[in-house]
């Protein structure tokens, strides 16, 4: 069960992470437009990532009988002047995302709210991880500089990334995640 607050609190975390979703599209389309295939193909593979977790979330709410309520999500930015300031706007974006999951476990914890806070400890570790993805990156295109040849290598190298998490969650999206991790 959840309260009227924390079922509030967990939609605007779906559009949250659905937003993120949006940004790292738009980010993939302008690294297409740069000649970035691999930074193209980062980017999207993070878009099935916040799609993943904002699904998460709406099963969380429906399996304990709340209300998804889906609300509109903004336009993202469009314009980036480079590899490294798309990164470094990423990383800035986790920062929030981050504090928004601590805000939720914040007020579960508060609330008593045992359930909530077991789901959301799921959250608390993949930020961690999206955080230190991001400063390796950020590190990488530090280093190079203004280097074309450097950069190529770490497109070459992103071009490996593959989708860990499920994009078809018709059948139930805590199953689809059990599915694909085999
Ligand atoms: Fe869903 Fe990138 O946080």
């Amino acid at each position: 069960m959840l309260s009227p607050k924390m079922n509030d609190a967990l939609n605007e975390q779906i559009n949250r992470e659905m937003y993120s979703a949006f940004i790292y599209m738009s980010m993939s389309n302008r690294c297409n437009e740069l000649g970035l295939k691999g930074f193209t193909n980062w980017f999207m593979v993070q878009y099935h990532e916040e799609m993943f977790h904002s699904m998460r979330i709406y099963e969380y709410v429906c399996r304990q009988g709340g209300k998804v309520t889906l609300k509109a999500i903004a336009q993202p930015p469009a314009d980036f002047a480079s590899p490294l300031d798309m990164m470094t706007k990423t990383l800035e974006h986790e920062r929030y995302i981050t504090q928004s999951i601590n805000n939720l476990m914040d007020l579960a914890i508060s609330e008593k709210d045992h359930a909530t806070q077991i789901f959301l400890q799921w959250y608390v570790t993949e930020q961690v991880e999206e955080e230190e993805n991001d400063n390796e990156i950020i590190a990488q295109l530090k280093l190079i500089q203004d280097s074309p040849h450097g950069l190529m290598m770490i497109d070459r190298d992103l071009a490996g990334r593959m989708a860990t998490v499920p994009t078809d969650f018709s059948k139930g999206v805590e199953a689809a995640a059990k599915a694909s991790a085999g």
